[in-house]
C-alpha cells in the first residue's frame, strides 16, 4: 500500500475501512501541509510532496509530541522533537535499534475531493 497518492487507490484495502473524505485538497501545492482529522477523529499531519500526497499520525509513536512542523523529505519523516526518522511509506523507524511505528494512512485524490483511510489493523 502507498502512502503517497494522487489517484483512487488501485487495490481495496481490506478489513473494514473508515474513509473521510477531507474535501478539496487542504495541502495546496507541494510542501503544503495540514494537520486533519482521520476517521476516527484522530489528528493528522496531510503533506503535500513531490510524489503526492502523504498522511500519517499527528502525533509522534516517541513521546505522542506534535508532528505539525515535521519534515517530509522523499520518503522519511524527521520528528522535530528529537529527530527520530520515519518511512512515511510503511511508518517504520529509520534509526537503528528503534521499534517504534508511525501509524501510515492511505490517501487518494478523486473528483478533485482528498480522501483518507484508515490503516489496516497490525
Ligand atoms: S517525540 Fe518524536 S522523536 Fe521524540
Amino acid at each position: 500500500m502507498s502512502a503517497a497518492a494522487t489517484g483512487t487507490p488501485a487495490e481495496p484495502p481490506a478489513g473494514p475501512v473508515w474513509v473521510v473524505d477531507l474535501g478539496p485538497d487542504p495541502t495546496g501545492r507541494v510542501g503544503g501541509r495540514a494537520i486533519v482529522r482521520g476517521p476516527h477523529g484522530e489528528r493528522v499531519l496531510v503533506v503535500r510532496t513531490r510524489r503526492g500526497v502523504v498522511a500519517v499520525a499527528g502525533e509522534c509513536p516517541h513521546r505522542s509530541l506534535p508532528l505539525d512542523e515535521a519534515r517530509v523529505t522523499g520518503r522519511t519523516l524527521v520528528c522535530p522533537s528529537h529527530r527520530w526518522r520515519f518511512d512515511v511509506r510503511s511508518g517504520a523507524c529509520r534509526d537503528r535499534g528503534r521499534a517504534a511505528r508511525l501509524t501510515v494512512y492511505r490517501a487518494w485524490r478523486a473528483g478533485g475531493h482528498l480522501f483518507l483511510a484508515a490503516p489496516p489493523p497490525h
